[in-house]
């Protein structure tokens, strides 16, 4: 590392989705690994309360699909906690059902919330990572954004155009020392993968080659590696970590 370089633990780093799942995976590596963590998180204000109880990260309530909130969001804790120059756009959710059974709210719900969250998030860090000459984010896809999965036209759109953004993303910000990349997890043990119907899982585990769900920690490892400081010749790449599901 150049001595003139900020060591990771001056950094803070914002994770979307960050109380529980894979987010909190992430929180825990990157307190651990010395940076200046901060979580946001939807709705569930008693589970917030616990997890910043818990690991001593605090977290901020806000809805990242709403553009205006994600500003002032970004702008409240740079001000109490630092710059945010490490972003990672982990927030989520799932409304399966066939395409034929899908509502139109159902599809909006789940593009705003995975997909238009990375350009609200990344929006309201990104001239902030431009004075700073530095910048990492790091946005969560998944392995069906990247394979197609029945029942989920919206999360497959969404995680798809994740990975697509964060192409262009990376392309405009390397001139400023902004590197964006995407991990892209299979099927991992969360909130989020047990509401599939037990049937509909075991087939999928049946898939998996490594033959079990992942842990929230095998996905954070990756994410922290991106975030490094000397991580900043990978860019607009996507890490697959998933059991091997899916190879291409
Ligand atoms: N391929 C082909 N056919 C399939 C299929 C598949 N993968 N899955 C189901 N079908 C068929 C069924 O066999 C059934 O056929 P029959 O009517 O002939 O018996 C038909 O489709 C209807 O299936 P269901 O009974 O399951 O239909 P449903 O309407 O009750 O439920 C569903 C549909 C909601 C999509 C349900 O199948 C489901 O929840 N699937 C899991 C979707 C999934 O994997 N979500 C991932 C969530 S976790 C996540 O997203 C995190 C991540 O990033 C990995």
């Amino acid at each position: 590392m150049d001595s003139q370089e900020p060591q990771e633990n001056e950094r803070t780093a914002l994770v979307t989705g960050g109380i529980r799942g894979i987010g909190r995976g992430i929180c825990e590596l990157l307190k651990e690994r010395g940076y200046n963590v901060v979580a946001g998180y939807g709705g569930d204000t008693a589970a917030a309360a616990k997890f910043s109880e818990e690991t001593g990260i605090p977290a901020y309530q806000w809805d990242v699909s709403d553009f205006d909130a994600c500003g002032k969001a970004v702008s409240d804790i740079s001000a109490k906690h630092g710059k945010v120059t490490v972003l990672v756009n982990n927030a989520g959710i799932t409304r399966d059902g066939t395409l034929k059974k899908m509502t139109y709210d159902n599809w909006m719900a789940v593009i705003q919330t995975n997909l238009t969250s990375v350009f609200n998030m990344s929006k309201a860090c990104w001239e902030m990572m431009l004075q700073e000459n530095f910048g990492r984010i790091v946005n969560i896809s998944s392995v069906n954004g990247q394979a197609g999965q029945y029942g989920q036209v919206n999360y497959c759109a969404a995680k798809a155009g994740v990975i697509g953004m964060g192409k262009a993303m990376a392309q405009e910000g390397a001139r400023y020392g902004i590197t964006v990349n995407t991990v892209a997890p299979g099927y991992v043990a969360t909130d989020m993968v047990a509401a599939v119907p037990e049937n509909v899982l075991e087939k999928i585990v049946s898939t998996i080659p490594i033959g079990r769900l992942g842990d929230s920690q095998e996905i954070a490892r990756a994410v922290w590696f991106l975030a490094r400081e000397d991580s900043k010749f990978i860019s607009g790449s996507t890490i697959s970590i998933n059991g091997g599901q899916h190879m291409y």
